[in-house]
Formats: structure tokens, sequence, C-alpha cells
């Protein structure tokens, strides 16, 4: 972990109120604040933020910009963590899908634990003409499937994107779904069906 050193640590020390020395592993100090703060409830466990995995870590190093091959690194290890599904078939139903899409809700203190976590895709994508209200952190999935086909390659490469949106850009603003288990295999099926059935109001 970085350490930082603070130039005007004289001058705070000397006002009377610098409560951390100079050189203080701000890192450590964030985590040590986290664990004592907060608190496990239902399924918001404190495991989430305190066990980073591997990707995790190098992100939080390099929070910004980060070397070419550390992203490389990160992006081949994810992608190796990709499961496809067992049965060969990539497409659910679009109709459950769209739900799926438009919840928000699950992993939060107030879910009840088991219960069927969202996707909350239209958070960062829009994706139909017919919901106007999403956000754009992430591209327009609009037209997804009528833009790229059902190839086999368009086929995996949509699945491992969602399952594990790391295996292609490290540390990206898109969660894992299927790495993490927000989403079952199931429900990866109905998303992919959102964005590649051809009935699918996203390709119309
Ligand atoms: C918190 C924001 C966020 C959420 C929620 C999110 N995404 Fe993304 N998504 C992104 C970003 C940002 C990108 C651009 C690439 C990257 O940074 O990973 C992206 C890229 C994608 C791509 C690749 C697009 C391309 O042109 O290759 C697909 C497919 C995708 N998202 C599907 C989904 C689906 C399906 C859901 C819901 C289950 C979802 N996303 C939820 C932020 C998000």
């Amino acid at each position: 972990m970085k350490r930082i050193g603070i130039v005007l640590a004289v001058a705070v020390t000397a006002a009377g109120c610098a409560t951390m020395a100079a050189d203080t592993d701000y890192g450590k100090a964030a985590l040590d604040l986290m664990k004592a703060d907060f608190k496990s409830k239902g399924p918001a466990t404190l495991d989430r933020i305190v066990n980073q995995d591997e990707a995790q870590r190098l992100c939080s190093e390099y929070p910004t910009e980060r070397p070419k091959e550390v992203a490389e690194k990160i992006e081949a290890e994810q992608l190796k963590l990709v499961k496809y599904p067992a049965d060969g078939k990539y497409l659910g139903k679009w109709q459950e899908g769209e739900k799926i899409a438009q919840n928000g809700r699950g992993m939060q203190s107030s879910d009840k634990v088991g219960s069927p976590n969202g996707g909350n895709c239209y958070a960062c994508h829009q994706i139909t003409k017919e919901e106007i209200s999403f956000g754009n952190i992430g591209p327009s999935l609009y037209q997804y499937g009528k833009l790229r086909g059902q190839s086999e390659e368009i086929l995996k490469y949509t699945w491992a994107k969602i399952y594990n949106a790391q295996a292609f850009s490290a540390c990206s603003n898109m969660p894992r779904f299927g790495h993490k288990g927000i989403l079952d295999e199931k429900q990866l099926k109905d998303v992919m069906a959102l964005l590649l059935d051809p009935a699918s109001p996203a390709n119309k």
C-alpha cells in the first residue's frame, strides 16, 4: 500500500490540530474506519468492502490510471473465471430480462437474505425506446442484437461481459453479475435475450 507523506504536517502540528501523523497509511486507516463503523445487516455484509479480491486490490492501488500490464493481467484473470451456460444455451426470455434490467433491488440491508436480485441495467444503459429513464455511464445497448447479430462469438462475448465485466475492461464500473452471484444463470440468460432476441423491444 502506498504511503503518502505530507509536507504540511509540521505546520498542521504547530496549529495544534494534527490527528494523523505524517506518513500515515491512508488505505489502512480507511479500512480500519470501515471495519469499526460499518455493520453487516441482512444480505449487505461487511466482507463486501473489507475482503478485496486481487482485481479489486489492484483497482484500489491504481484508482484512476493503471499500467497496461496491470490492466491486461486483471482482464486475463477475470476472463478465466467466466462460467458459460452448462447447457450451451445463451438465450432465455426477453420479457423476464426486461424485468431484471428494470429492477434495482437486491443485496441491500433492507432486502431479505436469499431474495433474487435485480440487474439495474437501466441505471447505466439505454436499452429500449419505451424506457425513457436511463443512465449513461455505460454505452447505449439499444439495437444491440440488431447491430451485432447472434454469432457464437457475439453470444460468448456478451455472456462473458455480463458475467464478469472486468474480463474486457479492468476496473469497470459495471458489476460482475455472474462472478459475484448477483444474477443466477437463468437471469443471465433472460437479460441476454433482452439484448439479443430479434423479438425484444431492444432490437425494434
Ligand atoms: C453501474 C453501471 C452499470 C450497470 C449497472 C450495468 N452496466 Fe453494462 N456497462 C457499463 C459500462 C461503464 C460499460 C462500458 C464498458 C466497461 O467499462 O465495462 C458497460 C458495457 C456493457 C456491455 C458491452 C457493450 C458493448 O458495446 O460491447 C454490455 C453488453 C452490458 N454493459 C450489459 C449490461 C447489462 C445486461 C446490465 C444489467 C444486467 C448492465 N450492463 C449493467 C456500466 C454498467
